[in-house]
């Protein structure tokens, strides 16, 4: 968890956009609107950190872990903006059969950890079969050397190589979500996607997965996003938070400034939506409640994306976009009140 920040990045994002064209119509498609699921994010991944994204259900998080890895068939999303990595663009290269062929061995470097560990482990391949494909399809160890990978992987996540003979049903989710880990790490990425990892897991297995992450990311040098719904839980793990709200990044700091000093409304009706243990504390307080639901990325607000749920909101969030800007040395905020008050006395 020392991200070298002096480095430069390992992911460079600018104006990423992604977004999904709906149709309706069983005869004649027609197009009704586009979901802005992804609506202009940039921002740089250090390499060795752990960058924390939140955000409520349906703010886009998984969309943009997903988009960034280039994940999206062809035809489902529309992408635009930059992700750089490795002195490429994988937007552009993305768009083209010639681009996707350059992009095939920076695949390998860019993996994904899912929320559900069942539904992504075909039910029918065998552990060992899982965990080995990656290698098969990036061409890496074939044969013996192939299983003698696939037990040295399940050892690393803490199974034992006998299980590679049996299926993802007879695990617990726990286990099945290490050899998801397992899988990640087979084609010995760089940079991994971890949605929700532990979201879907008992409380008393989440902090076990938790502790196995960090240690793997220790032991082999990877870049994290690590994706929750809630700050709490990635408080502890990353290095950075981002915000999310409707698409776009509202707040960008250290995870201790994110979670002591937020500055943007949204951060801190998340926060307050954690328990506090001291009810009389100026936090518990303090505490915001978080009205309505997110509105549709099919028509999101006008103005300042939050101005519908806002508690504090003005009449110029309604017509008047905030930009992203940085605030304090390495801390960025989205929200008019926020950068008025930073200029002030
Ligand atoms: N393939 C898709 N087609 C159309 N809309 C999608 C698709 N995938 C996600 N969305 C929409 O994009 C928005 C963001 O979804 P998602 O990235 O899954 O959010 P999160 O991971 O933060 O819960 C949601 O409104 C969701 O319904
Ligand atoms: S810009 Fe306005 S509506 Fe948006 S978060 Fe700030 S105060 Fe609230
Ligand atoms: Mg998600």
């Amino acid at each position: 968890m020392s991200p070298a920040s002096d480095q430069p990045p390992i992911l460079s994002l600018r104006g990423f956009k992604v977004h999904f064209p709906v149709a309706e119509g069983s005869l004649f498609r027609h197009r009704v609107g586009v979901v802005r699921a992804v609506d202009g994010v940039s921002l740089d991944i250090a390499p060795g950190e752990t960058l924390g994204l939140v955000g409520e259900s349906g703010c886009g998080k998984s969309t943009l872990g997903r988009g960034i890895l280039q994940l999206f068939e062809h035809g489902v999303a529309r992408m635009s903006g930059e992700v750089r990595y490795a002195g490429q663009d994988l937007v552009r290269l993305g768009r083209t059969r010639r681009g996707l062929r350059r992009m095939r061995p920076l695949r390998k470097d860019l993996q994904i950890i899912f929320q559900d560990p069942y539904a992504s482990l075909n039910p029918r391949m065998n552990v060992g079969a899982i965990v080995g494909e990656p290698l098969k399809i990036h061409g890496l160890e074939r044969g013996a050397e192939a299983v003698a990978r696939v037990h040295e992987l399940l050892e690393v996540v803490g199974l034992s190589p006998a299980m590679a003979k049996r299926y993802p049903h007879e695990f617990s989710g726990g286990q099945r979500q290490r050899i998801g880990i397992a899988r990640a790490l087979a084609v010995r990425p760089r940079f991994i996607v971890c949605d929700e990892p532990i979201s879907a897991l008992d409380v008393s297995i989440q902090a076990q997965v938790m502790n196995l992450m960090m240690d793997l990311q220790e032991r082999f040098h990877l870049t994290y996003l690590f994706i929750a719904h809630d700050l709490a839980a990635v408080k502890h793990i990353s290095d950075r938070i981002a915000v999310m709200y409707l698409g776009e990044i509202v707040e960008l700091a250290a995870a201790d400034t994110v979670y002591d000093e937020p500055l943007h409304p949204y951060t801190r009706a998340l926060i307050s939506a954690v328990p506090v243990p001291d009810p009389t504390s100026a936090a518990g307080a303090k505490r915001i409640r978080l009205e309505g639901e997110v509105p549709s990325p099919l028509a999101p607000p006008t103005g300042c994306r939050f101005h519908t749920r806002c508690p504090v909101a003005e009449p110029r969030c309604k017509v008047e976009a905030p930009t992203l800007r940085e605030v304090a040395p390495g801390h960025r905020v989205a929200c008019h009140l926020v950068s008025a008050r930073s200029e002030g006395p």
